[in-house]
């Protein structure tokens, strides 16, 4: 099918959703999944006044871009559109843009999901534009829940999901991460919203952080080798604890491995968890497969004396549509 007409087929499928998602203030959505909608490798976003883009396989053509912006421009007439060709190495921007839309890309701009305002920008040091849009489904389970309770965000990026708990009245909210300027980009977020809390941003390697606080502890030296220095934190349980970590990434205290080693970082985050509390974990490696890892972590846990008392999957909305029913990101609430 040609692109104009896919187009319009994944705008018509969107009609009750986007209805739905502007009554409950959300101004930021997937308009495009390409592999499930005819064009893998093609993602299109709307963040707030921001028609962003992205190709993830090859680079489109002159005329496909063309297409693309001639589609929009009526179906949305108030958006600048910026095209980021990303299928070169590491997801890294590769394309010049217009002078005009270069200046675009590169403020920041807010958009609204559920009544919460984030800082997006289409281009910066980092790859993505600071919100994921596919964890929408989990921020909106997470403001449903987090009323008067506390909440420990972990791989937090730039806090969305601290600060939905925030807006949404927790009364405590603890985000971590060991980069500088996602944990900037949180403060932003915080700073967009009235919240009643000041949410804490504690810039640590979540290793250290997590043991600590679940009262395991973090030795100065593994194996004989001196640990790098870490921010030090008293123990303490939180009534929920949102577990989002990258699929790998090496560090100094540990290795995260989602496919491989997922109980490496749940252990330390169950037993931060109150008894009776929710953990979230997710996973967005999509040769997971969500049986075998949930089956994974009940064992992980039971082994940890904490058993799994009660499971619930959050799917993403119907924005990210998947072929096979079997989205690459799982998100599962666990009462514990
Ligand atoms: C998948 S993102 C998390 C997305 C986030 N939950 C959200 O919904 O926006 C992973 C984050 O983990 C952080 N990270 C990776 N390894 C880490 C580690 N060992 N300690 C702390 N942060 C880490 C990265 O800096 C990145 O911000």
């Amino acid at each position: 099918m040609a692109l104009p007409r896919l187009l319009a087929a994944a705008l018509e499928a969107r009609a009750a959703l986007l209805s739905q998602l502007h009554s409950e203030d959300t101004d930021c959505y997937r308009l495009f999944h390409g592999t499930a909608e005819g064009q893998p490798g093609l993602t299109i976003d709307r963040y707030g006044d921001l028609l962003l883009v992205q190709t993830f396989h090859q680079p489109l053509s002159p005329d496909e871009l063309s297409a693309i912006e001639t589609f929009y421009a009526e179906a949305f007439p108030a958006l600048t559109p910026i095209y980021n060709d990303r299928s070169q190495k590491n997801s890294r921007i590769r394309n010049p843009l217009p002078a005009e839309r270069q200046q675009v890309a590169a403020q920041p701009h807010t958009a609204r999901e559920l009544g919460v305002r984030y800082q997006v920008q289409a281009r910066h040091d980092g790859q993505d534009p600071w919100l994921f849009l596919d964890m929408r489904a989990g921020r909106r389970h997470i403001m449903q829940a987090a009323a008067g309770k506390s909440l420990l965000n972990l791989f937090a990026y730039t806090c969305s999901v601290g600060i939905a708990a925030a807006v949404a009245g927790a009364r405590q909210v603890v985000n971590i991460d060991f980069a500088a300027s996602t944990l900037a980009a949180g403060q932003q977020n915080a700073e967009l919203n009235t919240l009643r809390i000041q949410p804490d941003f504690i810039k640590s390697d979540v290793f250290p952080a997590v043991r600590q606080l679940a009262g395991i502890g973090q030795p100065q030296f593994v194996r004989g080798k001196r640990m790098p220095a870490f921010p030090k934190l008293a123990p303490q349980q939180f009534d929920i604890v949102f577990l989002d970590p990258p699929r790998y990434a090496k560090s100094p205290f540990g290795v995260v491995d989602l496919v491989n080693d997922y109980p490496s970082v749940f252990k330390p985050a169950l037993l931060a968890t109150v008894e009776g509390g929710t953990l979230y974990c997710c996973n967005n490696v999509a040769a997971v497969e969500r049986g075998g890892w949930l089956a994974q972590l009940q064992r992980s846990a039971a082994k940890a004396g904490r058993p799994i008392r009660d499971v619930e999957w959050i799917s993403p909305e119907a924005d990210f549509p998947s072929l096979d029913g079997k989205p690459p990101l799982k998100v599962v609430a666990l009462a514990v």
